[in-house]
């Protein structure tokens, strides 16, 4: 299995390819996850993130398309993947199309998760984020049963620097302009599928493998 998410901030990539990494036994390979770590472990690709990734702005492609790059040269990736994240830009997408060409595969489906803007802010605005193991919670609608720490593995729990007011609606308006063309490539190539992204995690993830076929 070898999908694309994609979605604006909050629509629940993250959620939804971390379940499909556990029924699939493919790698959740997400961008996002990748350079907030290179961020913590203050790396030059971590410092070089941070200008973008704390104004809500995108990070530059040549970057992200080597990280992505080397990602999927990793063993665990042979089988398939799961990419939540990337690509963003044409430009991405369009190396990512490169990058199986030449290892001669393709991808099984690209899943476009609709969520409106409101729900966006609600979700984006509530999230907590476990620093152990990275499991997510809503302050409001999905509380941690260990109340300020992490249900599953005791973590503490943290709100993303990104998820702030002002930074939530400057990746909301930067995205809509960014990933329009990107959406546009997967209709035109036969490979989008859109899923309402409304509803139970349970619900959006029916949706997602009956989509995926
Ligand atoms: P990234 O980490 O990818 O963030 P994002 O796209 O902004 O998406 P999010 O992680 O915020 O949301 P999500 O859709 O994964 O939703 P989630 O499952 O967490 O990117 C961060 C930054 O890195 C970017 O702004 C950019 O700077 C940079 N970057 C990353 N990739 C890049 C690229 N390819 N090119 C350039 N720059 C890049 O869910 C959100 C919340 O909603 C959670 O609290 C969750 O519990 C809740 N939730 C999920 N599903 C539901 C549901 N069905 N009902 C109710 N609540 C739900």
């Amino acid at each position: 299995m070898r999908v694309v998410m994609i979605g604006p901030p909050g629509a629940g990539k993250g959620t939804q390819a971390r379940l499909l990494q556990e029924r699939f036994g493919v790698p959740q390979i997400s961008t996002g996850d990748m350079l907030r770590d290179a961020e913590c472990r203050d790396t030059p690709l971590g410092r070089e993130a941070h200008r973008f990734m704390s104004a809500g702005q995108l990070v530059p492609d040549e970057v992200v398309i080597g990280v992505v790059e080397e990602r999927l040269q990793c063993p665990d990736a042979s089988r398939g993947f799961i990419l939540d994240g990337f690509p963003r830009t044409l430009a991405q997408a369009r190396a990512l199309e490169a990058m199986l060409e030449r290892r001669g595969v393709v991808l099984t489906g690209v899943v476009e998760i609709l969520v409106p803007q409101e729900e966006l802010v609600r979700r984006l605005s509530g999230r907590l984020v476990c620093r152990g193991c990275g499991a997510m919670y809503h302050r409001d609608s999905n509380p941690s049963p260990a109340g300020a720490a992490c249900g599953k593995c005791g973590g503490e729990l943290y709100q993303r620097d990104d998820d702030r007011p002002a930074q939530i609606q400057a990746r909301l308006t930067n995205l809509a302009r960014e990933i329009a063309p990107v959406i546009g490539f997967y209709r035109a190539s036969g490979l989008l599928r859109p899923v309402d992204g409304l509803g139970t995690v349970e619900d959006v993830f029916a949706r997602i493998t009956t989509g995926l076929g």
